[in-house]
């Protein structure tokens, strides 16, 4: 998937003509250079090189630049003018120009937003309030598997989907545990975490990276060993945003076997949905780890209700073996589910990946390389940890509010297997504080105007499980990311003031991202709304 090695003609942006005359030093990789060199012959306009009708810089004079912009705009919240200070986008198909970006927007003072895929949960890969450029990665898509190695080099701007699919077309008996929706950028998942339906075995994507190619604040290309093991630790979880930005990464594949076991169940409150759901409440960690058992809560209809509408729970599971030790084990540890062999399909893992991400399995593969989504939406999400089992009387108070919002719904994810095998500080993303299990919240709606109700109510939701869920501080997910928790109001943001949310997101490790961030970019130039602090000069 390499691009053409013509080079690009550009309409440059006149902020960003400083470019032309850095100085080459040890830092660049000889072959940015001769790309560098051409562009310095160019005139100040026009980088004009070849025919190609590829753009890599784009003003909101260029044709492509909407499309380009919204094309991954994943939440409409943030598709109507979020983007007035939006200079240009960057979108460059090969290394040098995201060193050259880099270097120029910091000598420029004008901020710069990563995206790869644009999922960020608040828009933050490319919204902001100060003049910025986003450098969107779309382009840089190569991937390379190693089935021999067990390996795989895969470039940020790649999809979940495309990984995936990948893999595949090398191999039947391997897998990568990355997230279940297919446009999901590489870039950000990774450096955010990331988690799916099979790391109760193999942890999470950000557990299995093995090296990385990352563009730093000064615009250096560093590989794991020029960048320390410091920053390598910190760009696995801490989100990348902060840090530096990440071209591809090295993954450890990982075994599956040719056949897997997708089995749902789905329960009403009048069919006995509540018990049910307080015994998986019990089990749902300490179950094998080849079994991921997870819970689907939504509205649905109910004729025989006073509104005509219910709760229902979808008991949806990923097992990787076959049907018939999967019935023995749900007999064993989960009678009351009834579990049958109907309610199971057995089917390879690349046919599961489809199932979760709500492709019918009979689908092509090729719908895995999609870059876009079936549709969108506004949405609103945000995570808990449970601790403890909540009480029936917790659950049907969340029942309640839930029947308010016929679009809400609940993703419940079962920690446990692997996940508390990895220690605290093996990367950001902080391990044992034995959750059971993390809720997601998730409304959606589709007309602007229904905005505000929407997050009041998600807020109101939230304030009521406060009481059921972790404290102290109350746990989150980068790649959930929620700015309800806090964000920084200007570059200085203290360490003080950001842990109200990077405790959340990063307990103990939390500090250690700081002391990482002083290191690598005192200056504070990578910076969001929930971006990493820096301490004052001479603290370390
Ligand atoms: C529909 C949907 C389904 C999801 N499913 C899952 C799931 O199953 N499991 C899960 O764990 N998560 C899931 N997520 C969350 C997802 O993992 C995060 O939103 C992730 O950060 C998205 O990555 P992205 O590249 O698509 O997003 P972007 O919006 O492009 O980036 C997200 C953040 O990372 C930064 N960033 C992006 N690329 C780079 C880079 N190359 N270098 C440095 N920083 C970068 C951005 O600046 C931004 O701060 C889902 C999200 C959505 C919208
Ligand atoms: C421009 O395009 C034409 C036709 O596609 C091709 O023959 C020519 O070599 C191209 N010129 C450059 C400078 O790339
Ligand atoms: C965009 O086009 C308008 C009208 O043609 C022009 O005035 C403006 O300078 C252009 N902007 C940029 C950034 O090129
Ligand atoms: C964006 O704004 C236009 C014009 O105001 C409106 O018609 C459209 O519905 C809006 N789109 C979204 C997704 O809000
Ligand atoms: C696999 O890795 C080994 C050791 O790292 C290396 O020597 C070998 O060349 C690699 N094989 C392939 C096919 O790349
Ligand atoms: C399980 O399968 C049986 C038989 O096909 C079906 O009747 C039942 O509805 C399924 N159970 C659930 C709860 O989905
Ligand atoms: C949420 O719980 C899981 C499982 O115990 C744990 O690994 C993770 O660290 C918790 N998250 C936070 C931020 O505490
Ligand atoms: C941040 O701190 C620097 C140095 O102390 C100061 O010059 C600057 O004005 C501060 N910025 C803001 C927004 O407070």
């Amino acid at each position: 998937m390499l691009y053409a090695e013509d080079i690009i003609m550009v309409f440059f942006n006149v902020k960003l003509l400083p470019l032309l005359i850095i100085p080459f030093n040890s830092a660049w990789s000889t072959s940015s250079n001769s790309i560098f060199e051409s562009l310095l012959q160019c005139p100040s306009t026009h980088l004009k090189h070849s025919n190609s009708s590829k753009e890599i810089i784009l003003t909101r004079n260029s044709s492509a630049y909407s499309s380009v912009l919204q094309s991954s705009i994943q939440n409409l919240r943030f598709l109507n003018n979020s983007t007035p200070k939006l200079e240009v986008i960057v979108t460059p198909f090969h290394e040098s120009y995201v060193q050259a970006a880099v270097i120029c927007s910091k000598k420029h003072g004008i901020q710069i937003r990563f995206r790869s895929g644009g999922h960020d949960y608040e828009g933050l890969s490319y919204v902001s309030y100060d003049p910025f450029i986003i450098i969107d990665l779309f382009n840089l898509q190569t991937i390379h598997i190693d089935i021999e190695n067990e390996s795989a080099w895969v470039a940020s701007g790649a999809t979940l989907g495309q990984l995936c699919y990948s893999i595949v077309q090398k191999g039947k008996v391997h897998g990568f545990p990355a997230g279940s929706c297919p446009t999901v950028g590489v870039g950000g998942h990774i450096s955010g975490g990331g988690f799916v339906t099979i790391f109760r075995k193999y942890g999470l994507a950000a557990d299995n990276v093995i090296d990385a190619r990352i563009v730093d604040v000064n615009g250096r290309l560093l590989s794991r060993k020029s960048m320390g093991e410091e920053l390598f630790w910190a760009i696995r979880g801490g989100g990348g945003s902060s840090f530096a930005v990440s071209l591809t990464w090295k993954l450890r594949l990982v075994p599956v076997p040719p056949s897997v076991t997708v089995c749902k169940i789905e329960k009403t409150t009048e069919e006995g949905a509540t018990k049910l759901f307080s015994k998986w409440q019990v089990i749902a960690d300490k179950l094998h780890e080849d079994l991921f058992l997870h819970l689907v809560v939504e509205v649905a209809n109910e004729a025989s209700t006073t509104d005509g509408k219910t709760i229902k729970v979808s008991f949806d599971s990923l097992f990787l073996g076959p049907v018939e030790k999967l019935l023995l084990l749900t007999q064993d540890k989960f009678p009351d589910l009834s579990l049958d062999r109907s309610n199971c399909t057995e089917m390879s893992w690349i046919q599961s990946v489809m199932h979760f991400a709500g492709f019918p399995i009979s689908e092509y593969l090729e719908v895995l390389l999609k870059r876009t989504q079936p549709s969108r939406s506004f949405f609103k999400a945000k995570l808990d940890n449970v601790t403890q089992p909540i009480s029936q009387a917790g659950l049907e108070g969340l029942w309640q509010r839930l029947l308010e919002v016929e679009t809400s719904q609940l993703i419940l994810t079962p920690y446990g297997g692997r996940m508390s095998e990895i220690s605290d500080s093996e990367t950001p993303f902080p391990r044992r504080n034995g959750s059971i299990f993390a809720i997601q919240y998730l409304v959606t709606w589709d007309d602007d105007k229904e905005t505000e109700k929407h997050i009041s109510w998600m807020r109101r939701v939230y304030a009521y499980m406060a009481s059921h869920v972790s404290k102290s501080p109350r746990a989150a997910y980068l790649n959930y990311r929620d700015l309800d928790l806090g964000r920084n109001h200007d570059p200085n943001t203290s360490y003080a003031q950001a842990s109200i949310w990077g405790l959340k997101y990063f307990k103990s490790n939390y500090r250690r991202l700081v002391h990482v961030k002083t290191l690598v970019d005192p200056g504070n130039f990578l910076r969001n709304e929930q971006s990493i602090p820096v301490l004052p000069s001479g603290q370390k």
